[in-house]
């Protein structure tokens, strides 16, 4: 077993690999995500519960736009890859907003990360 992974990890198949489409990696992970920021000022998050889940949102957002840039996604122009690293920068801000509870910074950040959305969309689709 450990020599396999071993191997492997010296192989291509180390190397990122997209498990579907652009198309559901928006509807499945990126648009749920991000319509926790979207829509965080509708229904605030009270409990450590909430902010916990709200941590996992943004994060999982925050990751998504690193899958933007793998093989099988990324495209070839100069424009999707600033647009990946600005919905990355806005979802980082996120992801620490949310682990300091920081509403504010939150809504805040609501205007970078749908223009990150935004730009890419009138660019590439
Ligand atoms: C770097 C480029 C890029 C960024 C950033 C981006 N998208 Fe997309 N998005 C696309 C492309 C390209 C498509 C078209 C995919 C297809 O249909 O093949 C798309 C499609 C979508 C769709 C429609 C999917 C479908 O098939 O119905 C939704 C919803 C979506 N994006 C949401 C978002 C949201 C929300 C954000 C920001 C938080 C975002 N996207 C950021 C490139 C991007």
């Amino acid at each position: 077993m450990a020599t396999t992974l071993v191997s492997a990890a010296d192989s291509d198949s180390a190397s990122p690999q997209a498990t579907t489409n652009l198309s559901e990696l928006m509807t499945r992970i990126v648009q749920p995500s991000s319509d926790a920021v979207f829509y965080v000022a509708r229904t605030p998050p009270q409990t450590g519960e909430d902010w916990r889940r709200l941590e996992s949102q943004t994060l999982m957002l925050a990751e998504s736009a690193n899958l933007l840039l793998i093989p099988g996604y990324v495209q070839a122009q100069e424009q999707w890859v600033r647009d990946s690293l600005l919905m990355r920068n806005a979802a980082v801000a996120a992801y620490k907003a949310a682990q300091t509870k920081d509403l504010a910074a939150l809504e805040e950040l609501n205007n970078a990360l749908y223009e990150s959305c935004e730009n890419c969309h009138m660019a590439t689709r």
